[in-house]
């Protein structure tokens, strides 16, 4: 089984809740939300007002991605909003450990996330500890980039470190995945996706774009 999270980076904002009850409906697993502070990242999005805002909207899992220069000033205030899961990126914290023991005290459930150039093995000595590592397959910031193909073989080699420690983490993948990308990252191991640009402009609609994704996620 596999898990599909629409990224409402791509929504319409005007009507978010709308559109998160549109996806849920439509058969959604998780809400991805993304969360860019205008310096890790080259863009500005939402906080925890927002996280706060969409928790009664839907019973999803919110899948906060924090692409910001200090995560540990602000998980506090997304899982005191509702976040139920909570990525950060390594390259942003120093004391990565301490930051995911945190998130699972707070009571979430921790992720951790790599920029494309960042090797796999950077996250070796906390396999254990999260619930999710998040591969990104474009470098953050925006919606509709490229896939870069490269990544699948990232997954794999995370796939293959995570069996060697026994661990259970999960493999989510975000950036470019569409009908075509998913296959792939399916095989390599990959078991979450995120979808935004891919979804939300389908023009078939959401329940339409959600069953290519999960069709060819299986059948490559
Ligand atoms: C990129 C974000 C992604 C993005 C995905 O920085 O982390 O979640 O919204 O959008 P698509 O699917 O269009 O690449
Ligand atoms: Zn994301």
């Amino acid at each position: 089984m596999i898990k599909i999270a629409p990224s409402i980076l791509s929504a319409d904002f005007s009507c978010l809740g709308q559109e998160v009850a549109a996806v849920e409906k439509a058969g959604a697993d998780w809400i991805h939300v993304d969360v860019m502070d205008g310096h890790f990242v080259p863009n500005l999005t939402i906080g925890p007002p927002v996280v706060k805002a969409l928790r009664p909207i839907s019973k999803l899992p919110l899948d906060c991605h924090l692409m910001i220069s200090n995560p540990d000033q602000f998980i506090e205030a997304f899982a005191a909003a509702g976040a139920d899961w909570i990525s950060v990126h390594v390259e942003a914290c120093t004391h990565l450990q301490r930051t995911l023991t945190r998130i699972r005290e707070l009571g979430a459930r921790p992720g951790v996330a790599l920029n494309p150039h960042t090797p796999p093995e950077s996250v070796a000595w906390v396999l254990g500890e999260v619930d999710y590592v998040l591969v990104m397959s474009v470098n953050p910031g925006f919606s509709g980039q490229a896939f870069i193909p490269s990544m699948v073989g990232k997954v794999a080699r995370l796939k293959e470190l995570i069996g060697q420690q026994g661990a259970e983490a999960l493999i989510q993948v975000d950036g470019g995945i569409d009908d075509a990308t998913i296959g792939a990252m399916y095989a390599a191991g990959a078991r979450c996706f995120v979808s935004g640009s891919y979804l939300f402009g389908h023009p078939k609609g959401y329940a339409a774009a959600m069953a290519l994704l999960r069709r060819n996620a299986e059948e490559g």
